[in-house]
């Protein structure tokens, strides 16, 4: 901003205060955020939430539509029959319906959490002027939208954004790398996950389509350095195991500003969070984002594995897990299952009551 520009908003801003008593709100330390969620939280009843969830899953059960991702071998075998859902209050209730149990690899769900460590070592600004935050409105591994901006103007959370995320994350090994990706997964969890090393070997056999985005990416300056090591981690990072209850936690620690609501840990910045909820909200479902957002408003991600996690700021973290996709590569079930449970809940941030 120019100087001139700056005291003629500084003045603007002081006539306002002065008009209008406004008064500057205090920064408010851990405690008060915590009383603050507990504040929104309390109107959710356990017994409504049970509800939602048992309505939903018993509705979409018997649901037959989409198919298992084929195009890496080993998740068309995945048992397409797998239906899970999870959902995690910020005062760390934990709510199921389903099969809980049985895991999944993350895939692209994986992209928020390498996103989130990204951010906490180098800040919001390093992804904003690396790949971007814009949506593409083109599929996950589009080489199109690699090549309309030179890398630029994409986000993290599409293959060519999400690979070059991972190659930020610093490190002098790929070991010390992956250990601090599987960490921040963990943490954000609240237990030790592993890869599905069937998964990540078929993946990396056949992700030749990967190997020239995250080239691509390299020729123009988006990744800085060995690029193969890049796409190889962010293929490991893929095949993380997760049941959905894993995926609810790490849901509802964005919800709850950052902090673990199961394990208590601060995992991220709580200023942060928007900046990662703001890309999930736009690019989060891929080319069918708008049209997710239209009906939920949740910022939201899903993953080829068969999970979609979504974020009720403040309220709940959520999530469902049914393999079977439709076109655009998210899980038809868990679509469904989260739109009814969240409407039903009243989870959409941008739906208020009008004031008298
Ligand atoms: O890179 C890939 O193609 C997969 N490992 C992840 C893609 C994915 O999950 C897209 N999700 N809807």
């Amino acid at each position: 901003m120019r100087p001139m520009l700056l005291t003629r908003t500084a003045l603007l801003l002081a006539a306002f205060f002065f008009a209008t008593g406004f008064q500057a709100p205090t920064p408010m330390d851990k405690a008060d955020v915590g009383a603050a969620v507990a504040t929104q939280t309390a109107t959710l009843q356990a017994a409504e939430i049970e509800a939602a969830l048992n309505a939903a899953y018993t509705k979409y059960k018997t649901l037959q539509k989409g198919a298992n991702a084929d195009y890496i071998p080993a998740l068309a075998k995945v048992d397409a029959s797998i239906y899970g859902i999870a959902l995690v209050t910020p005062d760390g209730k934990v709510y199921t319906a389903g099969d809980i149990k049985s895991e999944v690899s993350i895939q692209s769900i994986s992209k928020v959490f390498t996103m989130a460590l990204v951010m906490e070592e180098q800040g919001p600004d390093a992804l904003l002027n690396n790949m971007g935050v814009d949506a593409t409105g083109q599929v996950f591994n589009s080489i199109v939208a690699i090549e309309q901006y030179k890398g630029a103007e994409m986000n993290p959370l599409v293959n060519p954004g999400a690979i070059a995320a991972t190659s930020m994350v610093s490190g002098t090994s790929r070991e010390q790398i992956w250990n601090k990706i599987l960490t921040t997964y963990n943490d954000f969890a609240g237990r030790k996950l592993s890869v599905n090393e069937e998964v990540f070997k078929s993946e990396a056999d056949t992700n030749q389509r990967n190997q020239a985005i995250g080239k691509l990416m390299y020729a123009y300056g988006r990744i800085k350095d060995n690029p193969d090591q890049a796409t190889d981690i962010y293929t490991e990072q893929c095949s993380v195991n997760v049941n959905a209850r894993d995926l609810a936690i790490m849901a509802a620690t964005l919800a709850n500003g950052g902090i673990n609501p199961v394990t208590g840990k601060q995992v991220m910045r709580s200023e942060y969070v928007p900046e990662v909820l703001a890309v999930m909200a736009t690019a989060g479902l891929y080319d069918d984002s708008g049209k997710w957002l239209y009906a939920t408003g949740l910022p939201a991600k899903s993953g080829v594995g068969g999970g979609i996690i979504a974020v009720s700021p403040g309220r709940f973290g959520i999530a469902v897990i049914s393999p079977p996709l439709d076109a655009a590569g998210n899980s038809v079930r868990a679509q469904k299952a989260i739109a009814d449970i969240s409407n039903a809940l009243g989870g959409n941030p941008y739906a208020v009551t009008p004031a008298k």
